[in-house]
């Protein structure tokens, strides 16, 4: 899957460009030559591991930093014994940021061992000016600190690290800037994530991500669209459209457009067999969409929706701008205009003022909605939002309580749901062998649920007709057809 890109142009330059990308292949040109050089030190490629923390948006970028890694030299590593390991971080919740802490320990270890052995943190986490004055005070073996702004620069910093000792840290506060056109190494052959945009403006007053990834951006249609066609021509044929709030996408281009309007050209695109997209935020979920989605064939049956409280007192203190009836109405319009669309979203529960009553709210919009699938999260106060300044923090003891309360119904409604098709024919699209049974396919419905099935890895990747035989609780077992 790598890309066949030319690094010798870039390698007989005397200094590097001012422009972008070409800034960058000049200093993955120089940091071949340096692994290279590696190489013959250690008599073997020098390995790397990127390790991922958190969201889609994280794994893309995982994909941008291992396609950067393989065109330097780099040889793909499996275990954190690798000469180069990367923690491409998350902060959404604090027990993301203790993950990692308590993780880098046993790196150092490593590193004791190997002296060639580079360490980098980058991601959301790093965005935080608290965690980087910790890593500096009680975890200063790390080598190089980048941010989610300036994630492209990463070929330049590399370089750096390969040629000084120092810890690098080059943290950026904001960016308006998006740079296309760098290497990406997919995860998958047949399927593959794409930025349309980055960064977030609803300042939920929970949530740190307008924080860390800053203020949004779209990226231009026509590189969206270029870049899927790309990827099509290569064999992928599912395309997950990734941004923190996809319905508000193109307000900010220089020629606005909608989200359905960009949903409109990428459906053209011939080879292309299934489009998602994540996240929906429910305050923007326009009549278009919901009509572009219903005439689609490419668009898959599915809404990512997240709810977070059924409490129109605690949606309007976490500044989610919609109430619970008028969340509802709306999936009670998604659920007439596409009766065979799922429903999944998110949930917190233990927000600052919550009581047992603004719980029942959400397991009443639970049972309601009937959701497919739903994330349920415990409330983790993120210092520097508003919520966390907000005095009524709830027990842990009530929380759990509740949070125990309402997953009890999420599973039970989503059982039911997914029980509904339980007999029927469906097409699914073979992702793995099975991690269980290796005589098992994994694949995946339009409406996300997966599907285990008898098959082998000549199947990976096609699109199958198959029974859903037995539902299993959020999964069904089936055979092919
Ligand atoms: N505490 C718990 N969950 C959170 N989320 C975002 N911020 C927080 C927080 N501070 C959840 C939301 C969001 C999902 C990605 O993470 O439900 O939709
Ligand atoms: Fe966070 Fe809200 Fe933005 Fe989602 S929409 S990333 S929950 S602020």
């Amino acid at each position: 899957m790598s890309q066949n890109i030319e690094l010798e142009k870039f390698d007989k330059m005397e200094e590097a460009p001012n422009s972008e990308p070409d800034r960058q292949y000049y200093f993955i040109a120089k940091a071949k030559k340096l692994t290279e050089e590696l190489e013959k030190q250690l008599q073997r490629k020098p390995t790397y591991c990127v390790t991922t923390f958190g969201c889609q948006m994280n794994a893309r970028d995982s994909e941008k930093l291992t396609g950067i890694l393989e065109l330097a030299g780099y040889e793909a590593a499996e275990e954190e014994t690798a000469d180069f390991v990367i923690y491409n971080t998350c902060t959404v919740r604090d027990n993301a940021n203790q993950r990692v802490y308590g993780r880098l320990g046993n790196l150092n270890s490593m590193k004791k061992k190997n002296p060639h052995k580079k360490i980098a943190l980058c991601g959301c986490m790093m965005q935080e000016p608290s965690v980087i004055e910790k890593i500096q005070k009680s975890y200063s073996f790390v080598d190089l600190i980048f941010g989610t702004h300036n994630i492209y620069k990463f070929p330049e910093l590399l370089v750096t690290m390969l040629t000084q000792e120092d810890m690098i840290i080059d943290i950026w506060k904001d960016t308006d800037r998006i740079v296309e056109d760098l290497p990406v190494e997919r995860k998958y052959a047949f399927k593959s994530g794409i930025n349309i945009m980055f960064g977030c403006n609803n300042f939920c007053s929970y949530c740190i991500v307008p924080y860390v990834r800053g203020r949004e951006r779209s990226r231009n249609p026509k590189d969206i669209v270029r870049e899927i066609e790309g990827l099509v021509s290569e064999g992928v044929v599912e395309i997950m459209l990734l941004g923190q709030n996809v319905n508000s996408y193109g307000k900010n281009l220089e020629e606005p457009m909608t989200f359905a309007e960009l949903l409109r050209e990428i459906e053209k695109i011939e080879g292309l067999k299934r489009i998602r997209f994540m996240t929906s935020h429910p305050k923007d979920l326009s009549d278009e969409l919901i009509q572009v989605m219903k005439e689609s064939k490419k668009i898959c049956r599915h809404l990512h929706l997240p709810l977070q409280s059924g409490s129109t007192k605690i949606l309007k203190a976490m500044n989610r701008v919609y109430t619970k009836e008028s969340y509802l109405e709306l999936a009670d319009k998604l659920r007439k205009e596409i009766p065979d669309l799922s429903i999944t979203t998110d949930i917190i529960v233990g927000f600052p003022g919550e009581t047992r009553e603004d719980v029942d709210e959400t397991i009443d919009v639970v049972r309601k909605v009937q959701y497919d699938n739903a994330f349920t999260f415990i409330y983790s106060k993120r210092t520097g939002t508003p919520a966390a300044a907000m005095e009524n923090q709830v027990s842990e003891e009530e929380v759990k309580e509740n949070f125990d309360r309402l997953l009890k119904v999420v599973q039970e409604t989503a059982r039911e749901r997914v029980k509904l098709l339980e007999g029927q024919a469906a097409e699914a699209l073979v992702e793995e062998i099975n991690e269980q049974d290796g005589t098992f396919v994994t694949g995946r419905l339009s409406n996300n649920t997966l599907v285990h099935f008898k098959g082998e890895a000549s199947l990976i990747g096609k699109l199958v007709p198959v029974r859903l035989k037995e539902c299993k609780g959020f999964y069904y077992l089936g055979e092919m057809i």
